[in-house]
């Protein structure tokens, strides 16, 4: 879909699963194709034939986001959309890479200014965007407060780097207010639901609460006298829209997670894997909120 010219093609080896997908299948998502189609946002892969001028070449293992069509054995990828693979990732976690690291790139550090010495409280940190942020929030420099639903949670969010984790619960504001020293400088938010204006009340002066999904069900609503208040802000971060039209943004972000990789930062969590036949069970963990890090469907015999 995202290659009406010339693609990268990729042979996949592994897919990922993510909310996106899960909410396109009920026609939920702002992008609504046209039925019947392929889902599949990305994928792991070996590169089978790429136009002249990519930076990848036949051979090469690659991360590639598809936007459609991922859930294949073959997918074809924009070629500033296709990122080598460093050889201590594997097919999985390249299937994990480009959307939830751009995001939470994007997220962060484009809309959210995340400077070094920060604090960010992350909701919904064991996820895919979730671990991710805590990644790069972490590469940043940035202190991380990880808040999660259950024991099995906070595990994954500790695996990922976070300094502190809170659970989910009566106390968490306060809990958050009080391992920040007052407030967080950023919340990064992608459940939303009611939880929303204890977000904006864990600012500090001059937070930012970035907005980047609502898997908690319900888009929250904001009064605007707690901005003034405590001179805070709401942002909205909506990666594909921004990025869509501008492939150097795209090779720039790519450039920058691969720094991150590169010291040691990045590193992308799998979690459960299913096989391709059994693409339902994989969304069907993520709308029962059972999934940790990435889910990602084997495509081909890890
Ligand atoms: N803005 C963008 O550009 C962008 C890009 C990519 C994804 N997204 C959005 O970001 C959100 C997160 O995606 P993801 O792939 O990270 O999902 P995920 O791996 O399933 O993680 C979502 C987290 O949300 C929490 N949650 C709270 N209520 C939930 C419920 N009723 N059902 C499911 N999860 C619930 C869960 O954490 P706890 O159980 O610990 O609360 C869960 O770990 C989605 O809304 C997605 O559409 C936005």
């Amino acid at each position: 879909m995202l290659t009406p010219g010339e693609g990268v093609l990729v042979e996949v080896h592994a897919a990922g699963v993510s909310f996106p997908e899960l909410l396109q299948t009920r026609g939920e998502y702002q992008m609504k194709p046209p039925l019947p189609f392929v889902p599949g946002s990305e994928v792991g892969g070996i590169v089978i034939g790429a136009p002249a001028g990519a930076a990848v070449a036949e051979g090469d293992r690659v991360a590639a986001f598809c936007a459609l069509g991922g859930w294949a054995e073959t997918a074809v990828a924009p070629a500033f959309f296709t990122f080598k693979l460093p050889d201590s990732m594997d097919f999985a976690q390249g299937a994990g890479l480009v959307l939830n690291y751009h995001t939470a790139y994007f997220s962060l550090v484009l809309r959210g200014r995340l400077k070094e010495g920060e604090s960010v409280l992350v909701h919904g940190a064991a996820g895919g965007v979730g671990t991710a942020s805590l990644q790069v929030a972490k590469a940043h420099g940035a202190s991380t407060i990880a808040l999660v639903s259950s024991d099995a949670k906070r595990e994954v969010a500790e695996a990922a780097g976070a300094d502190h984790v809170v659970m989910l619960g009566e106390s968490w504001k306060d809990e958050v207010k009080e391992l920040s020293g007052g407030g967080v400088d950023v919340v990064l938010d992608p459940v939303g639901g009611d939880r929303f204006t204890d977000s904006l009340r864990s600012l500090r002066e001059n937070g930012r609460l970035i907005v980047v999904g609502f898997t908690g069900g319900s888009i929250p609503e904001v009064k605007v006298n707690r901005l003034l208040l405590k001179n805070t802000e709401v942002v909205g971060a909506g990666w594909g829209a921004y990025v869509m039209g501008k492939p150097q943004l795209n090779i720039e972000i790519g450039e920058a997670i691969g720094r991150m990789i590169d010291a040691g930062f990045v590193r992308p969590i799998v979690g459960e894997r299913f096989a391709m036949d059994d693409a339902a069970g994989a969304l069907h963990a993520l709308d029962e909120r059972r999934a940790t890090g990435k889910i990602v469907l084997d495509v081909r015999p890890a």
